[in-house]
């Protein structure tokens, strides 16, 4: 299902061409100022120490430019990143392999760093803190561990969820940094600074419109601008302004507010099936078809950011701005 979801933030194939768009220095980048500004002092200070920079965790939802902060980071500090994710690294030896092939000063990037699996993540604990990897050789009796020193590195870690990272590892990352979701005048910059990079041709309107509707996320604003070039390309001028990023929007059905089906699917079945809440996240995965995670990880940080949904101890409450939202008055349920 989501795999379809043109406002999905996670990355499809589509978005390759996303890869283009991202900027590479921070005065190229976009808000996230508060993310921004404490980096760009640990960064500043590393390099006056001549010493690695501390490592780093970026969590928040996908799509709000994690890889590209970290690929950033690495610019800036003048070093080569390498890039990477916690699902494909399979074995201990895959990341010892990684790990030893890094040169002094190297960024690697860990995206999804919350899969790692526990033999992984072992070896990583000793590789953060003392740079170096304990490595069994032989087995029974003659076994014996010998430690292998390897160049000092910033580990960069991506998660959408900081929560599901075992303690251990948490406290290795001497920075810790949340990504927020972007506001619609953040991403109408983001809008604009894509648009003249693709050569698409834009009013100002047209690029609030389509910011309002990106729920907070540069990767859909960028997917929505190509698709509704199409739009205004086909039933107009190939200028997007206010007239043809709605109308391709809505053809998109992606709503006002830029919700979409399983956004409104997700909202009503709480408001019609369950008298508007409180129900537990379970039984709203159940109801919905979905998972719990992906309904927690996905759908729901940008619902909470809107104020339609409250989470409470006895479970998830649509608010009166969902109902409104609708046209539905609540107390007539
Ligand atoms: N493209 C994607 N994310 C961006 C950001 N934060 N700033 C500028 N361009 C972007």
């Amino acid at each position: 299902m989501e795999e379809e979801r043109i406002i999905g933030a996670e990355m499809l194939n589509e978005d390759m061409d996303e890869i283009s768009l991202r900027p590479r220095r921070f005065e190229e980048y976009i808000g996230q100022e508060k993310a921004k500004s404490n980096l760009k002092i640990f960064i500043e200070a590393a390099k006056q120490r001549q010493e690695t920079l501390d490592h780093v965790l970026l969590y928040g939802p996908p799509g709000l430019g994690k890889t590209t902060l970290a690929g950033i980071i690495a610019s800036e500090m003048g070093v080569n990143i390498r890039i990477t994710s916690g699902p494909a690294i399979e074995k201990a030896a895959d990341l010892a392999a990684i790990l030893t092939n890094l040169n002094p000063y190297d960024v690697l990037f860990i995206d999804e760093i919350h899969r790692l699996n526990g033999s992984v993540e072992e070896i990583l604990y000793s590789a953060m803190e003392d740079f170096a990897l304990d490595i069994v050789i032989g087995k029974g009796p003659s076994a014996r561990s010998i430690r292998l020193d390897l160049s000092k590195f910033t580990l960069i870690g991506a998660t959408t969820r900081a929560g599901s990272l075992s303690a251990p590892l948490r406290d290795r990352f001497g920075v810790v940094s949340r990504l927020e979701m972007y506001t619609p005048k953040e991403l109408a910059q983001i809008v604009k600074r894509s648009a003249g990079i693709l050569k698409i041709d834009i009013t100002e309107e047209g690029a609030y419109e389509i910011a309002r509707r990106a729920r907070g996320t540069p990767r859909i604003a960028n997917r929505l601008i190509k698709r509704v070039r199409d739009f205004a390309q086909v039933k107009g001028e190939g200028i997007i302004d206010l007239k043809y990023a709605k109308e391709g929007l809505d053809a998109l059905e992606v709503d006002k507010m830029g919700l979409d089906k399983i956004d409104r699917t997700y909202l009503l079945t709480i408001i019609d099936k369950f008298t508007g809440g409180p129900v537990g996240i379970e039984t709203l995965a159940a109801a919905v078809g979905e998972e719990a995670g992906t309904i927690e990880d996905v759908y729901e940080p940008y619902l909470l950011q809107l104020g339609f949904i409250d989470k409470t101890p006895r479970g998830r409450i649509a608010t009166k701005l969902a109902y409104d939202h609708f046209g539905i008055d609540m107390f007539e349920k």
